[in-house]
């Protein structure tokens, strides 16, 4: 084999996806495990979600609607936009993609933050442009610097808000001011994949940047059913911005990019806002609940606006999530993103709380954390 590859391709670190329940079962020969390390909805799908699926499984045979017409109407809808402000993608993740092919060419420049999400720096490395990563700075965006980078040569910025990891958000005020910094030729995507989690009052109003964008940069919101809507697995995710902009990605993506059961999945969940309310209900009494049992052995618990949150386990990070696997019990060492000492959880059930509680509590007795 003889395969001639660019360096850009060779340097691309494979996405590390959080370990899959029956692959840690299998290695560890355990089994009714619990993983509190993907971000994802612990209370499941929207049943009514699984029926509209069910009911439609025997179309199968057929090519999706390639518009996604009645999802992106609902959508629409539901945000108060125009339907030709939206785009979908397969997860949000490929509209990240969409706007790296649409708008950034070999040697262009992107600024992203440290630690963040990692697939925007993926698909920059792929599109042959240049990363420029700016540390966080008191776990969250340093927008000064951000600010300081921008130069010519800048296409895109992303600003998860709130911050994956961290958990931490930027306010309508710093992100109004920052939006007057930047010059109209940059574009601006604030990866919004954790917003419904997120106090309504403490949310940015993304409609003000829809309209009259003359001599103002683009600014697009990034959405996801992955979260609070519970379909991580169905892949379904949107972006939000100005027409202009919504028409030039949908020149660079697949005429069927969302699936049959992605489109019906989605547009039913949409419309059960008994399984929206319960998640987001239960997350923020999981979430308060984890923090106070975290205090009370010594940890420290971040605050956070999302379904997950950084511990500080005031130990090695490392040792205890393999000693935590051996529990049953998945959570994330936050180790490779600069973080030695604190684990990622997302917020169970109770009952996954509790198990996690007891897992956390026993693990930091066997390393002498405690
Ligand atoms: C900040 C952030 N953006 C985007 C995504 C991707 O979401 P999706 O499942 O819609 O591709 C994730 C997933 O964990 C995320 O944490």
């Amino acid at each position: 084999m003889n395969i001639k590859i660019s360096q850009n391709i060779k340097d691309i670190v494979p996405y590390p996806p959080g370990k899959p329940l029956e692959e840690l079962e299998r290695e560890y020969g355990i089994t009714d495990s619990i993983k509190l390390a993907s971000n994802e909805n612990p209370w499941g799908p929207s049943p009514h979600a699984v029926e509209a699926i069910q009911k439609s499984l025997a179309g199968l045979h057929r090519y999706p609607d390639g518009s996604s017409h009645y999802l992106t109407d609902a959508l629409a809808k539901w945000l108060e936009v125009d339907p030709t402000e939206i785009v979908l993608g397969n997860g949000s993740n490929e509209v990240i993609e969409f706007l790296v092919k649409a708008l950034v060419s070999t040697g262009d420049e992107v600024i992203t933050s440290h630690p963040s999400f990692l697939m925007y720096q993926k698909f920059v490395q792929i599109r042959g442009g240049v990363n420029k990563v700016i540390p966080l700075k008191d776990m969250t965006h340093n927008l000064d610097a951000i600010i300081e980078s921008v130069t010519p040569k800048t296409r895109l910025i992303f600003l998860d808000n709130p911050n994956n990891p961290c958990g931490t958000f930027i306010n309508q005020k710093q992100f109004s001011l920052f939006v007057t910094k930047l010059p109209e030729e940059v574009t601006l995507v604030l990866d919004e994949a954790y917003v419904d989690f997120v106090e309504p009052e403490k949310r940015i109003d993304i409609h003000r940047y829809l309209k009259d964008t003359e001599g103002k940069p683009s600014i697009v919101s990034l959405r996801t059913f992955s979260k609070a809507f519970g379909l991580a697995g169905l892949r379904v995710g949107f972006g939000i911005m100005s027409d202009e902009l919504a028409d030039l990605l949908h020149r660079v993506r697949q005429p069927f990019n969302i699936n049959l059961l992605g489109q019906i999945g989605a547009l039913a969940a949409l419309a059960d806002d008994d399984h929206y309310k319960l998640t987001l209900d239960q997350t923020i009494h999981g979430r308060n609940w984890l923090t106070e049992e975290v205090g009370k052995m010594g940890c420290v618990a971040y605050p956070s606006q999302t379904n997950f949150f950084l511990i500080d386990v005031k130990g090695d990070a490392t040792s205890l999530y393999e000693s935590m696997l051996h529990k049953g019990v998945i959570v994330r060492s936050m180790k490779a993103y600069g973080f030695p000492d604190f684990i990622r959880i997302t917020v169970g059930t109770q009952s996954e709380n509790i198990r996690f509680i007891k897992a956390l509590r026993g693990c930091r007795l066997d390393l002498n954390y405690a």
